[in-house]
């Protein structure tokens, strides 16, 4: 039985040209970036070259890549960093419902151990926040406004560029978590608008552990890391030069191939839309925003499809589907992998509309690189198989 991961939002499997870059690092270049001796100017040049592909792909400035333990530091680095500065000052935060938990989670804790007022925008049934409310909550009070690019259930893709004009104009700092969407679209700082945004490279073929956070030159954040000089004095620790060598490499990869990357995904969606259809017709929803959804300037990752089944027309229980596709070989998730094992209903499908049965009864297909068409094909009949 081959096995077939379709669950590449959670996770992707590590490029072996990644691999390979980073096994030097594991072996005999062990030295430390901040060791004066040539072990460690060795560590320090990879470092600094790291630093350079990524800003080089986001459009950044080298300065403006900071490295972290992954998308999950990030997040907290740039939204306790930024409440931290304003302590005292300011104390009003805007986000969404539909962030991923390392927001929500990070803004929870602010609110109730700093007294942070943290205002949560509904969003449509697609996942799109509206653009006047999101302006009308701006108060004088409020100084940051934390709004994922993408989002990590649905594939949903907000307005930051527009998103960036109204917190310029009104003077407050933008986040966004970029998490999902780098590799998978454009991407670009600039084009982009926000003061920070967070990347973590296990989404993109290359390490767990490892991500980084982009903030823009003259961004008022604190320190979030307190320990030694690393990283411009602005996160302590010292860097783990394997990681951040897979990391350059799956974005190097990434600058050649992102574009076929996106046409396979693309191609993948629309034949498991097809063959969905085909199969169970009105019995499956398609939760994501889709080419079918018609809904003008929506836009959506290639590589996300959320779906559920009419329980009306099809009874089936997700645990047991889950566990059924899993003996089948087959890899898929329901709702977000960091919410899977808990009994709680996806907080993005109730965001969106959904009742807590609806919500606990999705299922989200993720393609990545090493996917191929029959992989499509094999998980339909399967879920056809287990449902009939
Ligand atoms: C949107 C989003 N943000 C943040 C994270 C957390 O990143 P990491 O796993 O690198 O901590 C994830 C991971 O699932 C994610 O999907």
């Amino acid at each position: 039985m081959k096995a077939i991961y379709l669950d590449n939002a959670a996770t992707t499997p590590l490029d072996s040209r990644v691999l390979e870059a980073m096994l030097p690092w594991l072996g005999e270049n062990y030295g430390n970036a901040s060791s004066v001796h040539s072990r460690g100017r060795q560590a320090k040049v990879l470092l600094e070259d790291a630093r350079d592909t990524i800003a080089g792909f986001i459009g950044s400035r080298s300065s403006e890549v900071y490295f972290t333990s992954g998308g999950t530091e990030a997040n907290n680095f740039a939204l306790k960093g930024i409440a931290f500065n304003f302590f005292g000052r300011k104390d009003h935060i805007i986000t969404t419902k539909i962030e991923h938990s390392a927001v929500i989670d990070t803004l929870e804790y602010l609110k109730s151990r700093f007294a942070l007022v943290v205002t949560y925008l509904g969003t449509d049934k697609y996942g799109m926040i509206d653009l006047s409310e999101l302006r009308n909550s701006i108060t004088s009070d409020t100084f940051l406004i934390s709004v994922m690019h993408s989002n990590n259930e649905l594939g949903v893709i907000n307005y930051i560029a527009e998103i960036s004009k109204i917190t310029r104009e009104k003077q407050v700092l933008l986040h966004t978590d970029s998490v999902q969407s780098i590799g998978k679209i454009h991407f670009n700082v600039n084009e982009t608008g926000a003061d920070t945004a967070t990347l973590s490279a296990h989404k993109i073929f290359g390490p767990k552990g490892i991500g980084a956070l982009f903030i823009r030159r003259d961004t008022p954040i604190d320190k979030f890391m307190h320990g030694g000089k690393q990283e411009r004095e602005r996160r302590g620790g010292t860097e783990n030069i394997a990681a951040i060598a897979g990391f350059k490499k799956a974005i190097e990869i990434l600058k050649d191939e992102m574009d076929s990357d996106i046409k396979k995904y693309t191609l993948l969606r629309k034949k498991l839309l097809n063959l969905l259809n085909d199969t169970f017709g009105d019995s499956v929803i398609i939760n994501s925003v889709n080419e079918n959804s018609a809904q003008d300037n929506c836009g959506y990752l290639p590589n996300i499809i959320n779906i559920s089944f009419n329980p009306q027309k099809v009874s089936v229980d997700p645990d047991t589907l889950l566990i059924k596709l899993d003996m089948a070989g087959i890899a898929v998730s329901s709702g977000s992998a960091c919410a899977s094992g808990s009994p709680q209903p996806s907080h993005v499908l109730k965001a969106i509309g959904y009742d807590d049965i609806a919500a606990k009864s999705s299922l989200r297909i993720s393609f990545g690189r090493f996917n191929a068409d029959s992989d499509v094909e094999v998980f339909v009949k399967a879920l056809k198989d287990i449902i009939t």
